[in-house]
C-alpha cells in the first residue's frame, strides 16, 4: 500500500527552554494528526556549530526566537506545504537550500532543526511505526535494537553552574547491560551524593547546575571525582560504574593556553594531567579535552591513551561531516557526540553519525544544557544505534523526560 500523508499546515511560535529563555516550537499537521517538536539551545557552543536565529532585540534580552518562528511560519511552510513526510531527505534539502549558506544563518539552525524533526514525527506516524524504528528506517541501521549506556551528569561546572569547577560535565556510566537498571543505579549514586555534599559542604552546596547535576564549592576536578567514588562506594557500586568528563576546554582556552582556577597548563601539560586522572581513576572518556582548534593535543593525547579510553568530540566535530572527516585524517578522537542542533537537519546528523561510525568511532547521542521537554533524542539514539546517550542528570523534567522514553522503549523491546 502506498502511504500518503502530505503536509497540511506548519506552525510556529516561541516556548520557554529549561533556563528560561526563549526557543521554537514547531507544529505540523497531515491527515494522521498534529506532530510537535521543540528546539534545545547551548550555553558552551563549539564555534563550528551553525547559527541559531536570536533577535537580538530588547525583549528576552535579545535572546528572543520570533524572527526563527517567523521564518518558519512564512518562509519555511509555504514551501513545504502538500509535501510527503515520509520523504525526510527531500525535505531536508528543500530546507537546506531554502537556507543556502554554510552555517544556516539565513533561516537559523534552530527554525531548521524545529521543522525537520516534526517531519520526522509525523513520517513515523504515516508508516505506523513507533519513532526509534523509523530512524532506525531512516538511517538504515539494520542492527538489533539496543538502548545505549547513559551518561548521567551528576556534577555540573564550567558555565553550567555557579562554582568554580572548570570542568563542566562529571557523568558516571552504570555498566550494567540493562537500561533501566543503570538508571536505577544513577538514581541511587545520585542521591547518596547529594547526601555526602550536604554532610561536607552544608545545605547550599547540594543546589544543582543546568543540566542537574550538584555544583558543590569546589575547585579541583580530582575532589569532584572523589565525591562520586565516594558515593558509588558506599552503595557498593564503586565496580559497576565508569567516568566520562566533559571537560569542554575551549571554554577556558586562552591565548595559547588553557586557564583553570587550579593551574594554567600548556596543552602538552594538560595532556600529562588527564594522563594521571586515567590512571587513577576509572574513567572511560574525555569529552572536549582541548580546544576545537588544539589539534596537535588531541592528536598527542589520542596516540598516549589506550584504545579503549574514549576521546571524544563536541565542539571539536559540531557533529559535522567536515570537521569529522578532518578529525579522523588528523586521529584526533575516537568519539563522536551527535547534537542534531549543531548541524541543523536530520539528514545531516545521520550522515555525521554514519560517517563516525565508518571510522569506527564510538557515538554519544547528546542534549543541550538549555532543554525542553521533547523526548526526541531517546527515540533518535536508538533507533541509530548510538553507543551512549548523555541527556543530564537523573532528576529535573526535561532531563529525565528523556530517560523515562527511554524506560518505555526498553519494555517495548522485551516484547518484540
Ligand atoms: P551545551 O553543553 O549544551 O551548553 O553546549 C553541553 C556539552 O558541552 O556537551
Ligand atoms: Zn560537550
Amino acid at each position: 500500500m502506498k502511504i500518503s500523508s502530505k503536509i497540511i499546515s506548519i506552525e510556529a511560535r516561541e516556548i520557554l527552554d529549561s533556563r528560561g529563555n526563549p526557543t521554537v516550537e514547531v507544529e505540523l499537521e497531515t491527515s494522521l494528526g498534529i506532530f510537535k517538536s521543540s528546539v534545545p539551545s547551548g550555553a558552551s557552543k563549539g564555534k563550528y556549530e551553525a547559527l541559531e536565529l536570536r533577535d537580538g532585540e530588547k525583549r528576552y534580552q535579545g535572546k528572543g526566537v520570533l524572527k526563527a518562528v517567523k521564518k518558519i511560519n512564512q518562509v519555511i511552510a509555504p514551501k513545504l506545504r502538500e509535501k510527503e513526510v515520509v520523504n525526510q531527505k527531500e525535505i531536508d534539502r528543500v530546507l537546506i537550500n531554502l537556507d543556502g549558506t554554510k552555517n544556516k544563518s539565513l533561516l537559523g539552525a534552530n527554525s531548521i532543526l524545529g521543522v525537520s524533526l516534526a517531519v520526522a514525527r509525523a513520517g513515523a506516524k504515516a508508516k505506523d511505526l513507533p519513532l526509534y524504528q523509523y530512524l532506525a528506517q531512516l538511517s538504515q541501521n539494520e542492527n538489533q535494537f539496543k538502548i545505549p549506556f547513559a551518561c548521567f551528569n551528576v556534577i555540573n561546572g564550567g558555565v553550567h553552574a555557579g562554582n568554580e569547577l572548570d570542568f563542566q560535565e562529571f557523568m558516571i556510566v552504570p555498566q550494567e547491560k540493562i537500561f533501566s537498571k543503570n538508571l536505577q543505579i544513577a538514581v541511587e549514586i545520585y542521591h547518596q551524593l547529594k547526601k555526602i555534599i550536604k554532610k561536607k559542604y552544608g545545605n547550599l552546596a547540594t543546589n544543582v547546575g543546568d543540566e542537574g547535576g550538584f555544583a558543590p564549592p569546589l575547585k579541583k576536578p580530582q575532589e569532584a571525582i572523589e565525591l562520586i567514588l565516594k558515593a558509588s562506594k558506599n552503595l557498593g557500586y564503586l565496580k559497576k560504574i565508569k567516568i566520562i568528563l566533559d571537560i569542554a576546554a575551549s571554554q577556558f582556552f586562552e591565548n595559547g593556553q588553557y586557564k583553570t582556577r587550579f593551574g594554567i597548563f600548556k596543552g602538552k601539560e594538560l595532556v600529562n594531567y588527564y594522563l594521571n586522572l586515567i590512571k587513577k581513576y576509572p574513567i572511560l572518556g574525555l569529552e572536549d579535552p582541548f580546544s576545537e582548534d588544539d589539534w596537535e593535543n588531541w592528536k598527542l593525547l589520542r596516540e598516549k591513551v589506550k584504545k579503549k579510553i574514549l576521546i571524544i568530540g563536541d565542539d571539536l566535530l559540531a557533529t559535522n561531516p567536515e570537521r569529522i572527516k578532518m578529525a579522523n585524517e588528523k586521529n584526533a578522537c575516537n568519539g563522536a557526540i551527535i547534537k542534531i542542533n549543531q548541524i541543523g537537519t536530520l539528514t545531516e546528523a545521520i550522515e555525521a553519525v554514519k560517517l563516525a561510525q565508518s571510522f569506527g568511532w564510538k557515538i554519544i547521542v547528546s542534549h543541550r544544557s538549555g532543554e525542553t521537554t521533547d523526548d526526541f533524542i531517546a527515540d533518535f539514539s536508538v533507533g541509530i544505534g548510538a553507543d551512549f546517550i548523555k541527556a543530564g542528570a537523573p532528576a529535573r523534567g526535561e532531563r529525565v523526560v528523556k530517560y523515562n522514553r527511554l524506560l518505555k522503549i526498553e519494555k517495548e523491546l522485551q516484547s518484540l
